[in-house]
Parts: C-alpha cells; sequence; structure tokens
C-alpha cells in the first residue's frame, strides 16, 4: 500500500483490507473500547458524523447549527443530573479532556496555594494522573474499603489547606462500583471544597438503574457538595468518539475553565477546552444519539444492558477457577481467575485468538469487561468461548499472558 496517489475505489478497499485484523466489535465481540447500541442507531450516527465531520466547533458564530446542537446536548445531560438553575457546562472530546479541564479550573478557582493537592480515591481514573502530571498538582490517592469504593474518612483525613478538589467516581472504572457521593458531598460541602463526580462512563445509564435512579442513592446534583460532573457521550450515550459532556453547579465554577487571551497577533482567542478547532462531528452524533433515543430509549438500553451484565456476571462465575471480584453497580465486570496455572492474562489471550477482547488491569491482575446493549445477542457465545479459552490456558500451561495495557503509547 503506497502512500501515493491512488483512486477513492483503491484507497477504501485498503482500508477494508487494514481492518481485517482489528476486533469485530460491530459484531459484539469487543467488551471494551467500543460502544455499540443496535446497528441502526451505529449507521445513523456515523452519518451525522460524515455530515458534520469538517464543520469546526472552535467558532460556532460561523456554524450556527453546532451551538444549537451543543446546547441541546448540554441541556439533555444537565437535566439527567437534575442541575439547579444556573448550571453551565461544556462539550469536550471525552473523559479526559474533562477530568483535565475540571483539573484545571479547580486550580484556577484557588489561585495560588502552596502546593495544591487533589484528593481521590486509588480507584479514580488515570486521567487525574495526566491533570496532576499536566498541571503541577499532586495526586492524593487514598485506598480504597474492602469492597471497593472511596473510603471517605480515610479521604477526610487526606484533605489539608492545599487541597483543591475531591473526587468520586460514579462508576469508578476498575471494578465497576459507585462510590459514596452523598457522603463525599458532606465532607466537600463542610470542608468548602468542590467535588467533582466522575461519571464519565455510567452517566448515561445510572439515572435509569435501581437504586440509583432514585433519592435513595443519589449521585448527583441533588447531593449539595457535587460541584460539577462528567459524563461521556462516546460512552453508553453511544454516540462517535470525542464527545464528553462536563456540567458545572454554577456559572462562576464553569468560567474557571474558560481560557481568553489576545496575547498574540491574532485577536481575541477564546477556548472552552484543550482543543482549539473541534470538529462538529463528535457534536453532530451525540445530537443525533439523544434525538434518536431519548429519555425513554436511554432507560431501556441501561435496564437490558444491566440484565445482560449480570447474565454475562453468573456465566463467569460459573466457570472454575474464575470469579467476579464484586457485583457490578452499573455495566462493568471485574473478573479473576483463583487459580495460579491458569492466569488472568493468559485467558485473556486466549479469549484473543478466539477473535474476543477484553481488558487487562490491575492490581490485583484482573479482566475487565464493558458491557454494551448490543451485548446480549452474544453471552452465550462468550461464556463458551471463556469456558474454552480457560481449558485452552490449562491444556497448553502457556505463560502468563501479556500485560497489553488500558491504553498504548504509540
Ligand atoms: C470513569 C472514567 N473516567 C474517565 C475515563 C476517560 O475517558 P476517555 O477514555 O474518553 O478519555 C474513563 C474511560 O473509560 C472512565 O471509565
Amino acid at each position: 500500500m503506497a502512500l501515493d496517489g491512488s483512486s477513492p475505489d483503491e484507497v477504501l478497499a485498503d482500508l477494508r483490507e487494514l481492518r481485517v485484523g482489528d476486533v469485530d466489535w460491530r459484531a459484539g465481540r469487543a467488551f471494551s473500547l467500543t460502544y455499540l447500541a443496535t446497528p441502526e442507531a451505529l449507521e445513523l450516527s456515523e452519518r451525522a458524523y460524515a455530515m458534520f465531520a469538517g464543520e469546526n466547533a472552535l467558532n460556532v458564530a460561523a456554524f450556527p447549527s453546532l451551538r444549537r446542537m451543543q446546547a441541546d446536548v448540554l441541556g439533555f445531560v444537565a437535566d439527567l443530573f437534575h442541575a439547579p438553575h444556573g448550571w453551565a457546562g461544556f462539550l469536550t472530546s471525552g473523559g479526559t479532556e474533562s477530568l483535565l479541564m475540571v483539573c484545571y479550573a479547580a486550580r484556577r478557582r484557588r489561585g495560588e496555594v502552596g502546593r495544591p493537592n487533589i484528593v481521590l480515591p486509588t480507584s479514580a481514573h488515570a486521567a487525574f494522573e495526566k491533570a496532576c502530571a499536566y498541571f503541577g498538582t499532586e495526586s492524593r490517592r487514598v485506598p480504597v474499603r474492602n469492597d471497593w469504593r472511596a473510603d471517605v474518612a480515610a479521604m477526610a483525613s487526606a484533605i489539608d489547606a492545599d487541597t483543591i478538589l475531591l473526587v468520586g467516581s460514579a462508576p469508578q472504572y476498575p471494578q465497576g462500583v459507585v462510590d459514596p457521593i452523598a457522603e463525599l458531598g458532606e465532607v466537600a460541602a463542610a470542608r468548602n471544597i468542590p467535588l467533582h463526580v466522575d461519571s464519565c462512563i455510567g452517566g448515561m445509564v445510572l439515572p435509569f438503574i435501581d437504586p440509583f435512579g432514585s433519592a435513595e442513592h443519589p449521585f448527583d446534583f441533588t447531593v449539595a457538595g457535587v460541584t460539577s460532573i462528567s459524563v461521556d457521550l462516546h460512552k453508553y450515550g453511544y454516540a462517535a468518539k470525542g464527545s464528553g459532556v462536563i456540567v458545572y453547579r454554577s456559572r462562576e465554577l464553569r468560567d474557571h475553565q474558560t481560557f481568553v487571551t489576545d496575547n498574540w497577533l491574532g485577536g481575541l482567542y477564546g477556548s472552552s477546552g484543550v482543543l482549539g478547532t473541534k470538529s462538529g462531528g463528535p457534536i453532530a452524533s451525540s445530537w443525533a444519539m439523544i434525538r434518536h433515543f431519548g429519555r425513554d430509549g436511554y432507560a431501556d438500553l441501561a435496564r437490558r444492558t444491566r440484565a445482560t451484565t449480570l447474565l454475562l456476571a453468573e456465566g463467569i462465575s460459573s466457570i472454575e477457577p474464575l470469579f467476579v471480584m464484586t457485583k457490578p453497580d452499573s455495566t462493568l465486570i471485574c473478573f479473576g481467575s483463583g487459580d495460579e496455572s491458569v492466569p488472568a492474562n493468559a485467558v485473556a489471550d486466549a479469549l484473543r485468538a478466539r477473535g474476543w477482547w477484553v481488558d487487562r488491569q490491575g492490581p490485583p491482575a484482573t479482566l475487565h469487561m464493558t458491557v454494551s446493549a448490543h451485548h446480549e445477542h452474544v453471552v452465550a457465545d462468550f461464556i463458551e468461548a471463556l469456558r474454552l479459552s480457560v481449558t485452552d490456558v490449562r491444556s497448553r500451561a502457556t505463560a502468563p499472558g501479556s500485560t497489553v495495557g488500558y491504553g498504548t503509547v504509540e
């Protein structure tokens, strides 16, 4: 495939060929990195993306369509999280940018402090480490409890005068459980420290499943101390990659995120996040998904995905020596192996050889599955492949398995 003038047909044929070795996520073979509701919705998302791929949300004065779509999407999400009057938000390129911006805003809000720190559970997403590295902030990680949830008392003890932000996840990624947000909110309010709820992976699911959709188990702005929430539409919003949302409790809190300069020869430059030029594709795809599914559609997807998750967890537990780490709160599963001769990573390798993809993670060394609505069609096939993969590992007495990370540096 020489990278030199080829016809569109040749180029497209090359692209199809390049794809041959990729995991077949459209057929439900990936439990990571990808999200699939229905083939029909995927086609709609891709068409909406293509329609606006070249538009640029850097300046929506030129594209009122994007301004309108952004406002609609933000309004939908804010409503879902019971954002109070006066809320304000931004669209981002996804979870990492949302978390970077929340940490940046917290730092700017506090102005000069000795050595600013963020107090967060060990389970909070790796993007917080990136934010701390980028913005010269200490990541003060506090071990989680035995049930993998944030230890609120220990987090409260870790706070000092230089703490600029508290973090809770709904749910956290590794074990898929929801932190005690109401208790964290009490600490945050009492100490007057902002509390960010990272609901990047659960925000489009939790509001629709028991007990989180109810007042018994609040995780959103109904908790007084919560100052901001992030949710990704490119996860369980089933939109194309490049779409996240941050909602702040107030405009004042959001103002710390925006960046404006005229210190160059090109005039006033303002932007809401890390990106400058910002494709309209993810915005149009997000809008299309929200318009297509609406609240009721997302509720239905969430309940079905949750039921599929519980079925998968049951199937995994029935395979010796595998065990599910904890009952999932949402639609994520963490499982491990209780036998050293069947290492979890080797099981992931065997699954990959059979065309399936699950994530590897640790500590402790476990496997991770992100379940999508479409997976309801593959439960039996996956459990059979997993059973065979365990047999493969046992019969080959294989190496410990490769430790492909959650993200790559390529
Ligand atoms: C809880 C949580 N926060 C943040 C992120 C980062 O999102 P992204 O990969 O879109 O940057 C993820 C990704 O899975 C996540 O699960």
